[in-house]
């Protein structure tokens, strides 16, 4: 369910009809939906209720201030993976008790930031950087809380793309399952630190429920043996991977999931246990839309091609992992309003590819799409670009990142502004630009 919808022949998000928006802000630009966001955060926090987890939202999935700080309002933590994603949960007012700190390079000074604001944990996703991670804890005199980042071995089915795929053996992320209670010993040794637990995170997006299960599994196993041996663990991080609606009833259910994981995880928060989600997708994807305009038709041998203001700089998903997004005029002809994203029974549809502006031939953000005749100046929205959309965007041939719009109700507010020339080169001409 979201808050985008086809009312009096536009698309409206909310209550704002989107062609309002590109009159208003131009093209391209980010439009998202906070009634959206913040239902997809109370549905997904309330379908694992019975295990009252810390829902720490992942931020590299859409890092706006702005929105960090609606769903921190809805008690939201944050799942960073940066230095620079850190900083922003701090300026959305995330509590560092709700706020995770995991990635597989981290640097020293992004480490001892984490360390100096006592966040509620750090995955540590290697041997060296716990070694690391005591040496800053005894020179700031702190005792950082971790999760050790296991890597469960738990290939997920053919829907997750493999370069989407974090826990299967010889992948970059975490620390071996059979190696993670060696890992564990070492760090409960260290009175500098404080290991709490253990981080997985499989993949993104992950279809199958068995998949989280499998990896529970493993994890409650590893728990087990360790408490056997006289070690409390109070902390079970379980990543992400919770896919989102691209197309029509692909993706399971929360509940669907929530199930399968209760039964697991029960006893184990039963026992004061802590469980940790880090979902980004499956609360941000459908909330947000890339509005983009026509510029210009042309055909190429038997193709129709489409070239639109925005491409793979603004939104990369179908570049780099061959992603399906829904596509669809602003203000479609009456008999072309489509009711789901199956639009094969629509009549008088012409197949596009759809391409952008950008100097490469991977610049493709859809091929051989059915869509209403177009025209050049024609508005049109990609769909369920939430989450990996602004926060994948790059400035590569100088283009300008996207203005990012939310909607709540009826209003609108611009949350980021399109990015200018000055902009583009304010980190390189810095007397001109800074010194003036
Ligand atoms: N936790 C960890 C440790 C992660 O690495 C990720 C995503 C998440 C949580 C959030 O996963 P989610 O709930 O959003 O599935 N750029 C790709 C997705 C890369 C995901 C990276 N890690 C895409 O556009 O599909």
């Amino acid at each position: 369910m979201d808050e985008f919808a086809y009312r009096d022949g536009a698309l409206h998000c909310e209550g704002v009809p989107l062609t309002s928006v590109a009159e208003q802000f131009g093209t391209p630009t980010y439009v998202y939906s906070a009634s959206t966001l913040i239902d997809h955060y109370r549905r997904f926090a309330k379908a694992f209720d019975a295990i009252n987890p810390l829902v720490c939202f992942s931020a590299k999935a859409l890092s706006n201030v702005h929105l960090l700080r609606l769903l921190g309002r809805e008690g939201a933590g944050v799942d960073a993976v940066s230095g620079g994603e850190l900083h922003r949960a701090m300026l959305a007012g995330i509590d560092p008790e709700r706020t995770v700190l995991a990635g597989v390079g981290k640097s020293e000074t992004e480490l001892r930031e984490a360390v100096r604001r006592d966040i509620r944990c750090i995955n540590v996703e290697s041997e060296a950087e716990v070694e690391l991670l005591s040496r800053i804890a005894r020179q700031e005199g702190r005792r950082p809380r971790l999760a050790i980042r296991v890597n469960p071995d738990v290939a997920p089915d053919e829907r997750t793309p493999a370069r989407t795929t974090t826990g299967t053996r010889g992948g970059k992320f975490g620390v071996d399952i059979d190696r993670a209670a060696t890992l564990f010993n070492r760090a409960a040794a260290d009175d500098a630190l404080r290991v709490e637990g253990f981080h997985v995170h499989l993949g993104s997006p992950i279809f199958d429920p068995q998949v989280y299960a499998t990896a529970i599994d493993r994890l409650l196993a590893l728990v087990a043996m360790l408490e056997q041996a006289g070690h409390r663990i109070t902390t079970l991080n379980l990543g992400g991977g919770f896919p989102a609606e691209y197309l029509d009833h692909t993706a399971p259910s929360w509940d669907d999931f929530a199930e399968v994981i209760i039964a697991r995880m029960a006893d184990f928060t039963a026992r004061g246990g802590q469980v940790i989600f880090e979902p980004g997708r499956t609360i941000a994807a459908n909330a947000g839309v890339l509005i983009s305009t026509v510029r210009y038709l042309k055909q190429a041998g038997e193709r129709q091609l489409v070239v639109l203001d925005a491409g793979m700089t603004h939104l990369a998903r179908a570049a780099l992992y061959d992603s399906y997004h829904f596509i669809w005029p602003l203000q479609p002809p009456a008999e072309a309003t489509p009711g789901s994203r199956d639009v094969s029974g629509l009549a008088g549809l012409t197949e596009y590819d759809v391409v952008g502006p950008i100097c490469e031939s991977s610049d493709y953000l859809a091929r051989a799409r059915s869509l209403p005749e177009l025209k050049a100046g024609a508005h049109l929205a990609i769909f369920t670009a939430g989450a990996y959309g602004m926060t994948m965007t790059s400035n590569y041939n100088s283009q300008q990142r996207p203005a990012e719009v939310l909607v709540h109700g009826d209003q609108v507010r611009l949350i980021r502004r399109r990015e200018t020339y000055d902009d583009l080169v304010a980190l390189e001409l810095l007397d001109e630009v800074d010194g003036q």
